[in-house]
């Protein structure tokens, strides 16, 4: 089943001379469950696109359906419930509260909606985040990588169906980016959510089910590596996280047979 559908996005910033086509003409699926890296140079149009999944932006046309309905058919109001509750979006600036402290940040999205929050699910991401112990430091207390850890929180604390994320290792040393991506994936295969990453980290893309490069504006490349959920041991095993070092040739064979140079490509 289709959990997102992409048809015909495109979206220009500024007028006349000052436009800027940041996207243009995008279309694919995502099957629910799905860990797809979206990898692309900067500039290219990727935290644009993750924004119009995510309904925090609208389009200049295109449509994006969630579960088969059309996000852009909402108002602004049920466009914000959508954000608080179907999707949750790691920003790639974090978009902190800068007055709310790390237990604030985290569960705002709940309390904007009027629930109780889960105190065993808090208390399992500050744990899982390495943030016991910072619960109410504000941002400006914390590093770049807790900061990015607090954004994580936020967007996963409702166990939200579709999980978005912008460069969420961008911060972070190899440890923090590996225990990082660890918790993301278990949270994919154990909650079964579609979980949708920008990255520059081609360790990480080489571990998604499948990879979407996106070069001025337009999908240049987009290939399924394996069915969603049936990570193989030895791509479990591969990448960083034993502290092996991918190089080109030893990256390029993890890739579907035919192709060449993905290595460069997915920087
Ligand atoms: N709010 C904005 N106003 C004007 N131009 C923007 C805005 N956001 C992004 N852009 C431009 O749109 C293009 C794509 O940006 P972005 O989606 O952030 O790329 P990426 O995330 O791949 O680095 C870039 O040329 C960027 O300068
Ligand atoms: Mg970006």
């Amino acid at each position: 089943m289709n959990i997102l559908s992409v048809e015909h996005l495109s979206k220009t910033y500024g007028k006349g001379d000052a436009a800027t086509r940041a996207l243009d003409d995008v279309s694919f699926s995502v099957e629910a469950g799905e860990f797809v890296a979206i990898v692309g140079s900067s500039g290219s149009g990727k935290s644009t696109l993750l924004h119009l999944i995510g309904g925090v932006d609208r389009p200049g046309s295109g449509t994006v359906r969630v579960q088969g309905e059309d996000i852009f058919s909402r108002t602004d109001e049920q466009l914000a419930v959508f954000r608080r509750r179907e999707v949750g979006l790691v920003y790639q600036f974090y978009n902190l509260i800068p007055v709310l402290d790390v237990v604030e940040n985290m569960t705002l999205p709940v309390q904007m909606d009027g629930r109780r929050v889960n105190v065993d699910r808090l208390n399992y991401l500050l744990r899982a985040l390495g943030l016991n112990g910072r619960e109410h430091h504000l941002p400006n207390q914390l590093s770049g990588g807790q900061q990015q850890r607090v954004a994580i929180g936020r967007a996963l604390m409702n166990a939200p169906a579709i999980v978005l994320a912008d460069e969420p290792t961008g911060n972070l040393d190899s440890k923090n980016s590996a225990d990082i991506m660890g918790l993301l994936r278990r949270s994919n295969k154990e909650l079964g959510q579609t979980l949708i990453v920008i990255t520059h980290d081609e360790d990480i893309a080489l571990t998604a089910d499948r990879v979407i490069a996106i070069e001025d504006g337009r999908i240049a490349r987009d290939e399924r590596r394996r069915q969603a959920g049936a990570r193989s041991t030895e791509l479990g095993r591969g990448s960083r996280f034993s502290g092996a070092v991918s190089t080109g040739a030893h990256a390029g064979t993890r890739f579907a047979a035919g192709t060449r140079n993905k290595a460069e490509e997915v920087r």
